[in-house]
C-alpha cells in the first residue's frame, strides 16, 4: 500500500518549499519531493533560487563588490589599503558555505513543520484509484516508490534556455551554473544577453578584473525596464572600465577550443564582428521545466512555449492539481513562486473546510523586480513606456541620490528615483529606482502600491534623516512640484 497524502508537492524550489510548509502549518499531511542533487551528488532542497541562483548570486555580489571597493573607493573616504587582491577560491568557498547553511535549513523547516521529504523525479501519473486521489511515482537511482494525494502542486521550476550555437559545458560555455563556480577570473569574459544573469553575472567578475563584453540581441538596453532608467543605467555602466555592452547584435557562429571561445556575430549596422574571450557565459532566459512530469499521459495542459497554463489561481486542467513558480506564466521570480505557493495552499485549505476561496489573485502589478547591479535598480509597477502605450495621463516626481545627504556621506551617488502617478487620482502608478541599496527602498514603494496610495500619501510620511529613503519622500513631494531640496 503505497502512502497517502493530502498534499504532493513537486519541486523544492521557493514555490514548492514555500507552499509545503504552509499546507503543514495549515494541518494538511504534505510530502514535497525534489531531485535537485549539488556538485557532489547529494540532495539539496531550495531548487535554482538556493542552489545556483539568487543566493549564490548575492554572495558572490557582495564579495567582488566589497573587493571592488576596498581597490578602487575606499581611498576616496581616506582609508588606504594596499595590496589588495581578491582570492577568488576563498569566495566560492564562502559561497557555498551559505548555499549548504540555506538547503540544509529547509530540511529543518521541514522537519519542524512535518513536512515529509523525498528525494527523486516525481511523474504524476493518470488519475487511477479514485476520482479524489492521484498516483504520484517517485523515482531515484533505479528504484521507484508510489505515492498517493489528494491535491498536487507542481512546482518545477525552469532551466537555462540552450543556445544552439554554443552547447553548455561550464568549463568554457558556461550557464547561471558554470558562472557561479569559475575559480579564477577569466581575463577576458564574453556574455549573450544583457539580463538580469548576464548583467549581474558580467558585474561579480568585471569587479574581480575581468573584461567583460556583453553581446545583446535587442536593439536597446535592458527593454523591460523603464527607459529612463535603462538609459541611466547603460551610461553608468559604461562608464566603468572593463565593461563593454553591445546591441542589435546577431550571433552567427560559436567555437570553443580548450584555450578560447570565438564568437562571430554581426553587429547593429550588419557588420560581422568577432570576439574572441576567455569564457564565455549564455544567459539568453530560462524556459520552463517539465520534463519527466508526465504530461504526455497525464492529460495536463501546457502552453505554446511549454508554460504550464494555469488560471489566476493557479489551478491547471486538472482537477485538483496546482502549479505555481517559475514553470506557469507571469516574471520568473523567487518571490513570486513563494507568493503563489501560499495563495495555493491557503486556497486548498479553503477547499478542504468548504469554505469559500477568500483568497485574492496574485496582482502582479505589485510584484517588486531588483537587479542587484552597481547601482542597483529596482522597480515596481507600469513604467513611462507602459503608461503612453496604454495611454494614461500620469504626472511624475523625481529625485537624484546626489542631491541626499545619506548618499553623499556613502558616496554613492548615481541614479534617482522617480514616481508616477495617475494625473487625476494621483494614485501611485509606478516606482522606478536606480541608486544605492534600492533593492531595500523597493519594499515602501511596493507597500504603497500594494495599499493602493497616492503620490500625496507617501509624501506625508515622515523619512529619517539622513538616509536614502528621503529620496523617494522628494520624489513623491515632486510630483506636485514641491521637492524641498532640489
Ligand atoms: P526552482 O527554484 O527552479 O525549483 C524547482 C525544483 O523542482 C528544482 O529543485 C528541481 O530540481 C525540481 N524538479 C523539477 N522537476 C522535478 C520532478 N519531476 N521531480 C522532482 N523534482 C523536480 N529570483 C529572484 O527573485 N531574485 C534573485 O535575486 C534571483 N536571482 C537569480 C539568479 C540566477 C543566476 C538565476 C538562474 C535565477 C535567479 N532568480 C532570482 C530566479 C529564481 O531563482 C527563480 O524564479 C525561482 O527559483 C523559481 O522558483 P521555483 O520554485 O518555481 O523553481
Ligand atoms: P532575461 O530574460 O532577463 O534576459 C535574457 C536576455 O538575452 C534578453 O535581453 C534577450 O533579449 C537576450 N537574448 C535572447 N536571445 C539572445 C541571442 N540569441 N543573442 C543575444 N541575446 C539574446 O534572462 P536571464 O538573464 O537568462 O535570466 C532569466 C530570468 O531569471 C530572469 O528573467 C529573471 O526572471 C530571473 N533572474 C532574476 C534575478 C533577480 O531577480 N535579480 C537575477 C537573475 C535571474
Amino acid at each position: 500500500m503505497s502512502e497517502s497524502y493530502d498534499v504532493a508537492i513537486i519541486g523544492a524550489g521557493p514555490g514548492g518549499y514555500v507552499a509545503a510548509i504552509r499546507c503543514a502549518q495549515l494541518g494538511m499531511n504534505t510530502v514535497c519531493i525534489d531531485e535537485w542533487k549539488n556538485i557532489k551528488g547529494k540532495a539539496s532542497l531550495g531548487g535554482t533560487c538556493l542552489n545556483v541562483g539568487c543566493i549564490p548570486s548575492k554572495a558572490l555580489l557582495e564579495s567582488s563588490e566589497n573587493y571592488y571597493q576596498a581597490k578602487y573607493k575606499f581611498s576616496h573616504h581616506g582609508v588606504m589599503v594596499d595590496n589588495v587582491s581578491a582570492d577568488v577560491p576563498v569566495m566560492i568557498a564562502r559561497k557555498d558555505k551559505i548555499v549548504n547553511t540555506f538547503t540544509a535549513g529547509i530540511a529543518s523547516l521541514f522537519k519542524k513543520n512535518k513536512v515529509k521529504s523525498i528525494h527523486g523525479k516525481g511523474t504524476l501519473l493518470k488519475r487511477e484509484l479514485s476520482a479524489d486521489t492521484w498516483i504520484i511515482n517517485v523515482s531515484d537511482n533505479g528504484t521507484t516508490e508510489t505515492i498517493q494525494a489528494k491535491h498536487v502542486i507542481l512546482a518545477t521550476g525552469s532551466n537555462p534556455r540552450p543556445l544552439g550555437f554554443a552547447p553548455i559545458d561550464n568549463e568554457m560555455i558556461l550557464d547561471n551554473s558554470g558562472a557561479l563556480a569559475l575559480t579564477e577570473v577569466p581575463k577576458r569574459l564574453g556574455v549573450i544577453g544583457a539580463g538580469v544573469i548576464g548583467l549581474e553575472m558580467g558585474s561579480v567578475w568585471r569587479r574581480l578584473g575581468a573584461e567583460v563584453t556583453i553581446l545583446e540581441a535587442m536593439p536597446d538596453f535592458l527593454m523591460a525596464v523603464d527607459e529612463q532608467v535603462a538609459k541611466e543605467a547603460r551610461n553608468i555602466f559604461t562608464k566603468e572600465p572593463g565593461l563593454k555592452i553591445h546591441t542589435g547584435i546577431s550571433i552567427k557562429s560559436i567555437q570553443a577550443s580548450e584555450k578560447t571561445v570565438v564568437v562571430n556575430y554581426s553587429d547593429s549596422g550588419n557588420q560581422a564582428q568577432t570576439l574572441e574571450i576567455d569564457k564565455l557565459i549564455v544567459a539568453i532566459g530560462r524556459v520552463p521545466n517539465t520534463t519527466g512530469l508526465g504530461v504526455e499521459d497525464n492529460g495536463l495542459l501546457l502552453d505554446e512555449r511549454g508554460f504550464i497554463v494555469v488560471d489566476q489561481y493557479c489551478r491547471t486542467n486538472l482537477t485538483n492539481v496546482y502549479a505555481v513558480g517559475d514553470v506557469v506564466r507571469g516574471p520568473m521570480l523567487a518571490h513570486k513562486a513563494s507568493e503563489e505557493g501560499v495563495a495555493v495552499a491557503e486556497m486548498i485549505m479553503h477547499q478542504e473546510k468548504n469554505q469559500s476561496n477568500e483568497n485574492e489573485a496574485i496582482n502582479f502589478n505589485t510584484i517588486p523586480w531588483v537587479i542587484y547591479t552597481s547601482p542597483e535598480i529596482a522597480w515596481v509597477g507600469k513604467n513611462e513606456q507602459e503608461l503612453r502605450a496604454a495611454g494614461i495621463a500620469y504626472k511624475v516626481g523625481q529625485f537624484p541620490f546626489i542631491a541626499n545627504g545619506r548618499a553623499r556621506a556613502m558616496g554613492e551617488t548615481s541614479g534617482f528615483i522617480k514616481v508616477l502617478a495617475d494625473e487625476d487620482t494621483d494614485r501611485v502608478l509606478g516606482i522606478h529606482m536606480i541608486g544605492p541599496h534600492v533593492s531595500e527602498l523597493i519594499s515602501e514603494a511596493v507597500m504603497a502600491m500594494k495599499f493602493s496610495a497616492s503620490s500625496q500619501d507617501i509624501a506625508c510620511i515622515v523619512h529619517a534623516h539622513p538616509s536614502l529613503s528621503e529620496v523617494l519622500h522628494e520624489a513623491a513631494l515632486g510630483v506636485d512640484k514641491r521637492a524641498l531640496h532640489i
